[in-house]
């Protein structure tokens, strides 16, 4: 059986890829400081999969702690979740961001290295493409970065080519997600972020279940349908099932794969407003107000390199996600509970 290194992975996109992995037949490990997660949302992913995961709390910068959890396990691979993923915040604390993201991936790739574990799955995102001149996005558009956060993830991107063409053996994969949502079927796990979320469906939610009284919309005079910012929202089971999929292609031959995780279809705030009101039946009171600095009209995925090179396709669809989002938020108003 195949063993997976999952750092990050007591996260929100983490905590579903480890399901999916050990449903398809992999053996997990965890490594996360819980920065921004609780243990119970692993505790969580055991009761649905009936496994025990081993897990430690070792910071990805802490070269000594890594080692330790490398001398215990022989890993076929990695997935590299862990790092902060907040734009705004970045902005504030670059030194933080690019120590955890780009520092703590320096660190990983070096003990992977030393352990000859040379299978990487780099967790970045569309937010490399910057404000995309046309949509929907190929992988060979062009790259651009607006704050310390999407730099972090393109300054990786570049680090990990450089491994590669010095040691052609690597196989390497670059995951650009577009925005994930939603949760597993249960209602169990799920996204659950520290204080007021930044993201627009956790927003939402918390609006529905009556914690936050309105949304605001960040601008309504976008040159888009409904004059609101659209997106690829993809289903977050949609997008683990992603990442087993990049694992089993890049068994086939060392490479660099880099390929977009989106499902190709672009829905506004306001669609998005709708769809959770239906499957919440609740009213999700919003107000438009002025633009939000940094964002951008639209950006959705071309999917098709995804559906040809990894044989994967998004399957779930925009009132699946909301509802799997409600089941969730319903089940657990104020998230997992807080003992970290
Ligand atoms: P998350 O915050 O829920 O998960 C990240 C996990 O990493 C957390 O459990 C956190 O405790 C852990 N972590 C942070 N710093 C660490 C460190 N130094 N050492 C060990 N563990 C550490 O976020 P997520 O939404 O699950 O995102 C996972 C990855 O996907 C991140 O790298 C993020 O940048 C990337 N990504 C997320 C999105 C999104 O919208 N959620 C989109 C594109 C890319
Ligand atoms: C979606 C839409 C907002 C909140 C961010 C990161 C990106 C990636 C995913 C990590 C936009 C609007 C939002 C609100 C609103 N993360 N909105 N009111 O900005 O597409 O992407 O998360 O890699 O890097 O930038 O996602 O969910 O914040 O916003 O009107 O309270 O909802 O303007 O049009 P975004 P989001």
């Amino acid at each position: 059986m195949k063993k997976i290194l999952v750092t990050g992975g007591a996260g929100y996109i983490g905590t579903h890829t480890c399901i999916e992995l050990i449903e398809a037949g992999y053996e997990v490990v965890v490594v996360d400081n819980l920065c921004n997660a609780s243990k119970e949302g692993l505790k969580r992913v055991e009761e649905i999969v009936n496994v025990e995961i081993p897990f430690y709390r070792v910071d990805v910068r802490d070269k000594t702690g890594l080692i330790e959890v490398f001398k215990q396990h022989k890993f076929d691979a990695v997935i590299h979740f862990a790092g902060l993923k907040a734009v705004g915040e970045s902005v504030e604390k670059p030194i933080e961001y690019y120590d955890t993201n780009v520092g703590g991936s320096f660190i990983l790739a070096e003990v992977m290295r030393d352990f000859n574990c040379k299978t990487f799955v780099f967790s970045s995102s569309a937010t490399v493409y910057g404000n995309p001149k046309t949509v929907p996005i190929k992988e060979d558009s062009p790259l651009s970065v607006t704050n310390p956060y999407g730099r972090s993830k393109l300054m990786i991107e570049e680090f990990l080519q450089d491994v590669f063409v010095a040691d052609e053996t690597w196989h390497i994969a670059l995951l650009r997600y577009f925005n994930p949502i939603g949760a597993h079927k249960s209602g169990l796990i799920g996204e659950d972020p520290n204080g007021t979320p930044n993201n627009l469906i956790p927003y939402i939610s918390q609006v529905a279940i009556g914690k936050l009284d309105k949304l605001s919309i960040f601008g309504g005079d976008y040159n888009t349908p409904d004059g609101t910012g659209v997106r690829d929202y993809i289903h977050v089971m949609d997008l683990a099932k992603g990442h087993v999929r990049a694992l089993q292609a890049l068994e086939n031959k060392p490479q660099v794969l880099i390929v977009n995780l989106g499902t190709g279809n672009g829905y506004s705030v306001l669609d998005m407003v709708k769809a959770f009101e239906k499957a919440s039946e609740k009213t999700v009171a919003y107000k438009i107000t002025k633009r939000r600095a940094g964002d951008i009209a639209a950006c959705y995925a071309d999917p098709t390199y995804a559906i040809e090179i990894l044989d994967w396709k998004a399957e779930r669809e925009l009132d699946k996600m909301c509802q799997d989002t409600w089941r969730w938020q319903s089940a657990n108003p104020n998230g997992y509970p807080r003992h970290k």
